[in-house]
Parts: structure tokens; C-alpha cells; sequence
């Protein structure tokens, strides 16, 4: 096997402005913002306002960013994947429209779609892209505009999700740094738990699935959030054996931002104190997608080359993984 992996060499995010508090959410439904902090972690969330924007103006402008901050042509990018649940549109895909709109022309793009752990199974294809030294310039896109598939009367769902959207720069490397391993799982049984009921080819938008709010996240919650904590717990714990890697081994978890006990419980597993774990949560809510580029980014400044990071995730269908990250550069 060639000694040949895919780095992360660059990253960059996109928020909107708007800032939906917990304040707020108390006019819209029935909750407060104690239950929302002790049962959630979150304070606030950033909602995409404005007529006709979706998420892949949110991508495009994260994709932007990266390319500028990272010193890239358009023309240089092989492959870009977009990691979302709120394409769009049903096709063409977002991440053709992300790459249409940062003038990204030499490149193929598509959509891979496993709810709140796409961005690591995004991540995890592209990497094998680049180990087989085919490709050398690959953007790996998380971005999530929940607000547009959230039920603004659902106390149990509103309160968690928001709007985001982060970018990857992946680039060959032999330096003994970017992504080791990883490991992944699907379980399709969970779909009921879990899923929007209508707009889909089973059931096609129509006048009653409006009335009936079928286009909104369904969510059984406890069900959900008694998987999510095995799911990444299983996926950490996989990591940590198959490269022997001690709980002192590692400097970072990345742990998708579902709710802030999923966090702590998925530390305490992994014998992880709370100052190796990143946390913003209470900031962006559950973006879906964004949430492990909405981290990198916060904690860009205090990674260093050759730290273990470990990005982890759980999501409907079910889907979970965790992958094993040596950071490959210092702060600039
Ligand atoms: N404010 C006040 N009360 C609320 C509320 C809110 N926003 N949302 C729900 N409740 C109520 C429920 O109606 C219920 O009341 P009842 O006992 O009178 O029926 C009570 O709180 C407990 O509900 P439950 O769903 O058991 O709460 P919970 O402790 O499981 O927390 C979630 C709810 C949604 C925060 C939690 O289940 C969760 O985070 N699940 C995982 C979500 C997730 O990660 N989703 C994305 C997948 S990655």
C-alpha cells in the first residue's frame, strides 16, 4: 500500500447573520430557555434569511472563502462533494451549483447524502479519491439549511437546528499526516425514527402533505438520542482500537453537534476530559452537515501538525462514523 493520504490543508465556513435566540423561540412555541440549555446545550442558532437563497449559496460562499484563504484557482479543483439534507433542489445536485457559483469549471461534483453524518462519509470518500493519486485538489462541502425543513410549531425540533455551511481543501500528502482511518456504518432500519414523511417519490408534495406539515423533520427524539449516544460511542471506540490510540493519544474530538449530553456522554466513553472536546453548539445549533467544519474552523488556531483529531457523527437513516484525523498544519 502507498504511504500516499489525504490531508485537510485548508478550511473555511459560512453563517448567516440572523440570530435566532432562545428568547425568540419562547414567543413561537411552548418552551424556555433553561429546558432548551439543560436539555439541548444550545443558546442560539443562525437561520438564512432572504428570498430565494438556499443552501448552496451558503456552500458557494464557504467555498469562496476557502479558495481565497488557501490561494486556489477555481480551475485547480479536481472534485467537489457536498455533503447535505436540504439540497437546493431534488437535482441537479447542490454541489453543482456551489461549484457553478465559486467558477470551479475543470472539476466533477455530486451530492452524497447521510443526513448529519454526511460530511464524514463526504469526507472519507474523497480521501480515497486522493489516495489513489488520481486527484489531487478536492473540496469536501458540509452545508445545511435546516430552516427550511423545520416546523417552526414543533417545540421538540425547533428549538434544535440551524442553518450553516463549512468547506475542506484535501490534498495529497506523505508526510504521515491527514486521514488514517476511518470507520462507518449504516442501519436502515432507523428511517422511521427519523426522516421528513413526504416530498420524496413514495409520497409527492401535494396539496393534503402541506396541510398536514409532512415536509418537516419528524423526529422521535429519545429514540434518536439513545442511538446517537451508542452510534458514536461504538464508532469512537473502533477509532481508538484499531489504531491503539489511549484516550491521553488523542488532543481532539470532533463530535457532530446533535446536543451537548451526546457530546459529554461520547466523551466520558472515550475517557476524553471536556477541555480535548470541541464545543459550539450552544452557538449554530444542530446545522446538520456544517457542524464538524463550524468546529474546525472555531478551533483552527489551536491545532497543531501531528495533533490526533477523531471527527465523529450520527444521523438519520441511521448513519454514524468516526475518522481519524493527524492535522496537517500549524496555525497561520
Ligand atoms: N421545551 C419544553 N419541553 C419540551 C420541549 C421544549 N422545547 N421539547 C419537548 N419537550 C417536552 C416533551 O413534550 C416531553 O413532555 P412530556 O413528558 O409531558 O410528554 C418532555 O419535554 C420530554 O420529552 P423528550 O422528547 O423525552 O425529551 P428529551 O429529554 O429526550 O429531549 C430532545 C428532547 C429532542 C432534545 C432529545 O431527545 C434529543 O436531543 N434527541 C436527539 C436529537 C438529535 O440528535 N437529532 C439529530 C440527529 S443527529
Amino acid at each position: 500500500m502507498s504511504n500516499l493520504r489525504a490531508a485537510i490543508t485548508s478550511l473555511a465556513t459560512y453563517s448567516p447573520d440572523y440570530v435566532l435566540t432562545n428568547a425568540e423561540l419562547e414567543k413561537m412555541v411552548d418552551t424556555n430557555d433553561q429546558w432548551i440549555l439543560e436539555r439541548t446545550g444550545i443558546q442560539e442558532r443562525r437561520i438564512l434569511k432572504g428570498e430565494g437563497l438556499g443552501t448552496s449559496y451558503m456552500g458557494a460562499k464557504a467555498v469562496q472563502a476557502l479558495l481565497e484563504k488557501s490561494n486556489t484557482r477555481p480551475e485547480e479543483i479536481d472534485l467537489l462533494i457536498c455533503a447535505t439534507a436540504t439540497p437546493d433542489f431534488v437535482f441537479p445536485s447542490t454541489a453543482s451549483l456551489i461549484a457553478n457559483e465559486a467558477g470551479i469549471k475543470n472539476a466533477f461534483h455530486y451530492d452524497v447524502m447521510a443526513a448529519c453524518s454526511g460530511f464524514i462519509y463526504a469526507l472519507h470518500t474523497a480521501s480515497q479519491f486522493i489516495e489513489t493519486g488520481k486527484y489531487k485538489k478536492i473540496i469536501v462541502v458540509g452545508a445545511d439549511k435546516m430552516s427550511s425543513i423545520i416546523d417552526y410549531t414543533d417545540r421538540a425540533t425547533c428549538i434544535i437546528f440551524g442553518d450553516g455551511a463549512g468547506a475542506v481543501l484535501l490534498e495529497p500528502t506523505t508526510d504521515n499526516t491527514g486521514i488514517m482511518d476511518a470507520w462507518m456504518r449504516s442501519d436502515g432500519a432507523g428511517w422511521v425514527h427519523l426522516h421528513q414523511k413526504a416530498g420524496g417519490s413514495r409520497r409527492p408534495p401535494t396539496l393534503e402533505t402541506v396541510q398536514n406539515r409532512e415536509h418537516y423533520v419528524y423526529q422521535e427524539g429519545a429514540v434518536v438520542f439513545k442511538h446517537a449516544v451508542q452510534g458514536m460511542a461504538e464508532a469512537c471506540t473502533h477509532i481508538m482500537n484499531n489504531n491503539n490510540l489511549k484516550a491521553e493519544d488523542i488532543n481532539w474530538l470532533v463530535p457532530h453537534q446533535a446536543n451537548k449530553r451526546i457530546i459529554d456522554s461520547t466523551a466520558h466513553k472515550m475517557g476524553l476530559p471536556d477541555e480535548k472536546v470541541m464545543l459550539n453548539i450552544q452557538k449554530y445549533g444542530n446545522t446538520t452537515n456544517a457542524t464538524i467544519p463550524l468546529c474546525l474552523k472555531d478551533y483552527e488556531s489551536q491545532l497543531k501538525k501531528g495533533d490526533n483529531l477523531i471527527l465523529a457523527a450520527f444521523g438519520g437513516g441511521f448513519t454514524w462514523g468516526a475518522i481519524y484525523v493527524k492535522w496537517a498544519y500549524n496555525p497561520q
